[in-house]
């Protein structure tokens, strides 16, 4: 038998907007597709489940050839499939774990049940040589903000999460107030990059609470009442503003973990992990403690099919293989 740590596998991602196929020997990333359905959702300024649904049918397969293509083999070369189980939209995830398991079925090998958010928390530990090591983990995306205490593969402690709404939602909604194109979070990102970040004084919701706990939907809220304030809305000024008072909280909260855990590492993940004054800020906090910081290269910030692959490896490595009848769930949780 092959050595378990080198085993292809063929990893699909489709819980939300993305369809994503990946394909790995052990910790090698040999193919990464992404077919994004962002321009379809545009027009609706959020995804709508039954398109998202009905465009991974349609993409899936010529993901699954295009990332076959890319790494230069075949189907029958696989040793092992795997798919995101949950969290996500159930009839988006119903596809592509259908897919992986008539696959596995088909070619009898093994199938993994992957949790997408376990794919984002160890995404930036992907290629590093140290492998996966006691870290604050801090996972923002689109449905998620959290504070993870990881111990090893595995072995996660949650710290905190958020109250109402996501980092990514906030940055979502706050864009879709500015009447900027869906999502949200990367035309904030760019804006800001002109504008000044002490124009409007928004509040931090919860940077010093005695937890680890955060709270968006105040934020929002404030950008909302804020601007028929405004005779002339700088938009630049705005995100700027919005986007400095996420980080601050984001970057402080993480902080206060690292102070309370003394862990030498800190890994950021999921889409907000892209944004670049999250990027620069958490970096000179963790450099002023000495602290690591690792973060993935942007397209594995992002939903991608690659970390799902990797924590199959993990899984694979770990034998801990899922059975046919393991069913999707939408409300998948990493941690309790
Ligand atoms: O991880 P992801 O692709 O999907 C989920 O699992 O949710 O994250 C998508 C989220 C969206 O809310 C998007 O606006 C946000 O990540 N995002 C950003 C940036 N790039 C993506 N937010 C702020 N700045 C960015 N540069
Ligand atoms: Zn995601």
């Amino acid at each position: 038998m092959a050595d378990s740590s080198a085993r292809l596998v063929l990893a699909v991602e489709t819980s939300c907007d993305e369809t994503a196929v990946a394909i790995l020997r052990g910790q090698e990333l040999l193919a990464s597709e992404v077919a994004s359905q962002i321009a379809l959702h545009a027009q609706y300024g959020g995804v709508v489940p039954e398109v998202a649904s009905r465009n991974h049918l349609r993409m899936l397969q010529p993901v699954i050839d295009a990332a076959l293509n890319k790494a230069g083999i075949s189907l029958s070369n696989v040793q092992a499939f795997a798919a995101t189980c949950g969290p996500g939209l159930a009839t988006s995830l119903m596809i592509g774990t259908s897919a992986a398991k008539a696959l596995a079925i088909g070619f009898r090998k093994p199938y993994l049940a992957i949790n997408h958010i376990e794919g984002h928390l160890l995404s930036p530990f992907f290629g590093n040589p140290e492998g996966i090591r006691p870290a604050i983990a801090l996972v923002v995306s689109g449905g998620h903000t959290l504070l993870i205490q990881i111990e090893s593969f595995g072995r996660y402690h949650l710290l905190g999460q958020t109250q109402d709404d996501a980092a990514g939602e906030a940055f979502d909604k706050v864009g879709k107030l500015l009447g900027l194109p869906y999502p949200g979070g990367p035309n904030v990102d760019r804006l800001a990059r002109e504008g000044d970040v002490a124009k409007y004084d928004f509040p931090r919701s919860m940077l010093d609470s005695d937890d680890f706990n955060f709270s968006f939907s105040g934020l929002k809220t404030s950008v909302r009442y804020l601007l028929p304030k405004l005779e002339t809305v700088s938009l630049p000024d705005v995100c700027a503003s919005f986007q400095e008072a996420v980080v601050d909280v984001l970057v402080g909260k993480t902080m206060r973990a690292v102070k309370a855990t003394r862990l030498p590492v800190v890994a950021i993940s999921g889409g907000v992990s892209c944004n670049s004054r999250l990027r620069e800020n958490m970096r000179a906090a963790c450099e002023a403690r000495g602290v690591e910081l690792l973060v993935a290269p942007p397209a594995l910030c992002t939903d991608n099919a690659a970390m799902i692959g990797y924590v199959a490896a993990q899984k694979l490595a770990h034998g801990e293989l899922s059975p046919l009848t393991s069913d999707i769930d939408p409300n998948l949780r990493l941690v309790a």
